[in-house]
């Protein structure tokens, strides 16, 4: 093993609560992300309920996803939410400009998503479109989801739902710099100020607006939104991508890469942690209560399109490295999560770094999946913080961290443990001194395989699950931890 690492939790320092919306995930028109992934409709050879595929619904039930993001990412700046209501056969169909240039068969609008986060047991954050839309299409949208009563509330319960929606999260538009618009910060902070006037919660219901936020570290951007549409604002978003081997567009390869490949990614994901670092540090100067929150709403692995894919359709396999790639972002926002209080990997099913991969009738979990599933005992507990003394691990250029941690006090008491080992081949012993908290027992779970590129096929969909851990013990207050190579491991103590 590599020099050891030592680490102190302090269980009598509690900080923020780590809010569930920290799990939201991302579900977009875009390749099969809803349609086939989610949406088989009257499909008949694929078990569905009202249209929505039991397996994948049931898998993510199992996930306790709190929140789901839709209708895009880009597609929402281009949405009419009135050609999604009403009878099938009378919506309109149009192209997908932005992905694939495919048919957009409306099949699934407004009820249709309602529908899913009743089945996964989710509340809705919706984006609605600032870029070529109104201010008053996107506020009948609201009204029509939410009002008790009034023409649009009538119009709603003629289409299947008398009782309004809760629409707790609203995001008003998406990339506002780019897609959303291509406006400057100075004009999308002046269009979001009035969009943002005609979104209203019904009496006794709260909607968070969220400002369509930065790129990666275009500061000036949150500089400018917080100065001039701060005071209108509850969110407002930051979106990073990871994509190995440079720029823009992503060129590497989700499953065939080397040591250097893996190094790459994950010290990219560990740059999370400066980007909500200087973005805070501007959100601070305008809002030192910590009122408004900053809601990462896309993140996650970016890579080239699966060979024999449509490039539109951003389909790419998941491996060990996502994992990390997950777990690392997980334990950065614990740490951030006093101003960090929403965030939305990107995406569910079958786009960019999933959850979940179906084809026809199959169906996946990813490794992804398996660490958002380990991480649930996160949701809504108090971060409990821990200094992590950790070595270095490094490939060529890219030098890290080599363990990633995070710690919480869960709503029933218990405390719960996530250590991640960046280095592909040391494994590492973690001493954790448990500042008071009075443990004597420890169990866990490890998500780990003999590859970097391990990844779940159809054909074989067991590689990468969690298995028993048995490597870690309590003594006079301090946790040891032999931790493997290229692992996750979360361990639940008492
Ligand atoms: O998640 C894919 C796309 O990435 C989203 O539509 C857009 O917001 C971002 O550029």
């Amino acid at each position: 093993g590599g020099k050891p690492t030592t680490a102190t939790l302090h269980a009598d320092k509690p900080g923020a609560t780590y809010d569930k919306a920290i799990f939201t995930q991302f579900a977009e028109h875009l390749g099969n992300g809803i349609y086939g992934g989610l949406w088989v409709g009257n499909d008949r050879s694929i078990p569905n309920t009202n249209g929505f595929r039991n397996d994948v619904v049931a898998a993510l039930r199992n996930l306790s996803v709190p929140i789901i993001r839709w209708p895009g990412g880009c597609f929402a700046d281009e949405y009419h939410w009135r050609e999604g209501i009403g009878p099938k056969k009378d919506r309109p169909t149009k192209v997908n400009t932005h992905w694939g240039g495919v048919t957009e068969p409306n099949s699934v609008g407004t009820h249709e998503f309602f529908e899913l986060l009743r089945q996964v047991g989710a509340q809705a954050y919706i984006a609605g479109n600032v870029g070529n839309g109104t201010p008053q299409e996107m506020a009948e949208w609201v009204e029509y989801m939410t009002a008790p009563a009034g023409s649009l509330a009538d119009l709603r319960a003629k289409n299947g739902h008398k009782e309004p929606w809760a629409v707790p999260y609203f995001g008003v538009g998406n990339e506002l710099w780019g897609c959303g618009g291509n406006m400057r910060p100075e004009f999308a902070a002046d269009e979001t100020r009035r969009y943002a006037t005609f979104i209203k919660a019904p009496a006794g219901t709260k909607i968070l607006k969220i400002a369509a936020g930065a790129n990666v570290d275009d500061y000036n951007w949150t500089e400018t939104m917080m100065r001039v549409a701060g005071d209108r604002l509850d969110g407002l978003s930051l979106h990073y991508y990871v994509h190995p081997a440079g720029g823009w567009p992503p060129r590497a390869p989700a499953v065939d890469f080397d040591e250097t490949g893996w190094a790459d990614a994950l010290a990219g994901a560990m740059r999370m942690d400066e980007l909500i670092t200087r973005h805070s540090a501007i959100m601070d100067k305008y809002d030192p209560a910590k009122r408004v929150f900053l809601a990462v709403d896309e993140w996650g692995a970016w890579y080239a399109q699966d060979p024999g894919t449509h490039p539109g359709f951003l389909r790419q396999q998941n491996t060990l490295r996502d994992a990390l790639i997950a777990s690392i972002h997980l334990d950065i926002f614990a740490k951030h999560a006093d101003r960090v209080r929403m965030t939305a990997i990107a995406q569910m099913v079958n786009v960019l770094q999933a959850m979940i991969l179906t084809e026809g009738r199959k169906m996946v979990l990813t490794p992804t999946y398996h660490v958002f599933e380990m991480y649930k005992p996160w949701q809504d507990a108090t971060v409990l913080p821990i200094d992590i003394d950790t070595p270095w691990y490094n490939k060529d250029r890219f030098v890290m961290p080599a363990i990633s941690g995070s710690a919480v006090r869960a709503k029933d008491g218990k405390v719960h443990v996530g250590l991640s080992n960046l280095d592909p081949n040391q494994s590492n012993m973690v001493t954790v001194k448990l500042d008071g908290l009075n443990a004597a027992s420890v169990s866990g779970r490890i998500l780990t395989a003999s590859a970097i590129n391990a990844h779940n096929s159809f054909d074989d969909p067991q590689v990468v699950k969690p298995a028993p851990f048995t490597g870690a013990q309590i003594a006079n207050g301090v946790l040891t931890v032999a931790l493997p190579p290229k692992s996750v491991v979360v361990l639940d103590v008492q």
